[in-house]
């Protein structure tokens, strides 16, 4: 074979090497980003369901035992709490696994953040710990909700390094000022719901203690706030339909404004029917919806890692 053909099958075999090195990233990106998205819901079915302190101790759930037993007199809820605990190890594997996708494919940058989700998931489960024996305190309650909060916002980040797609490059400092004001408003309807869980009655366990603040009033600050959020939506959709640039964002922002919809639904409706846990459980889910489609939006258009790093 003459040499230029040899040099061009090898370069062909690495071409096919590299995509499928980056289709095995793209799916361990995925399942990062789904498994702690998903232990923010299934910790808020602990909390709903009333079993905070079902394993009323850590890291053993009943004294001198890892695991629950027949003798606790936390009846089902034990399991609830334990199966949570068992979910934070799926969590782990997943960050481990995206951690060492990070260091095979020598992209340096992409080590530190890769490392955030791991980080963060062995911070939770100290503060998992220190929530339990707090008593479910509601301040660390809501600071373990803002935590996994902010790590689905990096693992989105990490995952969308790993797609093909191209982030937008806005030269316009009003627009991306605009989009960077309603990511951080997002942000603060996110915050203003813990606070409003904090003071409600879902505290996870008849002994918690609440928020000193009235729940009727920080429930309607939160949902003020929501109508900002939206207003603001409205707004980027109008703009967007107005400049062709942006076209590429129309999608994203029709998801957003369904959801918030649904959402805006789901919490009107629990607030006036005494907050029944299975729609707070949905407010919840919604919550995470929400957010990651959010994030997705900031990393279109204002901030990407395809720009900070350079790609394999
Ligand atoms: C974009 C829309 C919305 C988002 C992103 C959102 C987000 C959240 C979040 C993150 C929580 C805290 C969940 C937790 O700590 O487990 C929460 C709680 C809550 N939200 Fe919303 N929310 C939205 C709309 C609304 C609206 C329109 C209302 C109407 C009053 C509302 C009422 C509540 C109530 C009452 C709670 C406390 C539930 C509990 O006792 O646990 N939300 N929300």
């Amino acid at each position: 074979m003459p040499i230029a053909c040899k040099l061009e099958v090898v370069r062909l075999e690495n071409d096919m090497k590299k995509s499928l090195f980056v289709k095995r990233a793209q799916l361990v990106s995925l399942i990062n980003l789904i498994a702690q998205s998903g232990i923010i819901v299934t910790g808020a079915v602990v909390r709903l369901t009333g079993s905070g302190l079902g394993c009323p101790t850590w890291p053993n759930c009943a004294p001198g035992s890892l695991v629950p037993v027949a003798s606790q007199v936390e009846g089902f809820h034990k399991y609830i709490e334990f199966g949570n605990r068992l979910l934070t190890f799926v969590v782990l594997f997943a960050s481990v696994a995206l951690l060492i996708t990070a260091v095979i494919s020598k992209v340096k940058k992409l080590n530190i953040w890769s490392a955030l989700p791991l980080l963060g998931t062995l911070l939770q489960a100290i503060l998992g710990g220190i929530t339990v024996l707090t008593g479910l305190n509601p301040f660390t309650v809501m600071f373990h909700f803002l935590l996994s909060i902010i790590l689905v916002a990096i693992s989105t980040l990490i995952y969308r390094f790993w797609s093909k797609d191209k982030p937008l490059k806005i030269n316009s400092s009003i627009i991306r000022n605009y989009i960077k004001f309603f990511t951080l408003s997002g942000f603060i309807v996110i915050i203003l719901g813990t606070i409003t869980t904090g003071s409600g009655p879902h505290s996870g366990d008849e002994i918690a203690t609440r928020f000193n603040i009235d729940t009727r009033t920080i429930a309607w600050i939160h949902a003020d706030s929501v109508l900002l959020f939206i207003g603001l939506l409205i707004g980027l959709i109008l703009f967007v339909k107005t400049n062709k640039e942006l076209n590429s964002l129309t999608r994203l922002l029709n998801s957003l404004i369904i959801l918030c919809l649904i959402q805006g639904l789901i919490g009107y409706t629990q607030w006036f029917t005494n907050l029944p846990w299975i729609l707070v459980g949905f407010h919840v889910l919604g919550s995470v919806l929400i957010w990651i489609n959010l994030m997705l939006i900031f990393e279109k258009s204002i901030y990407s890692l395809k720009n900070s790093i350079k790609q394999i």
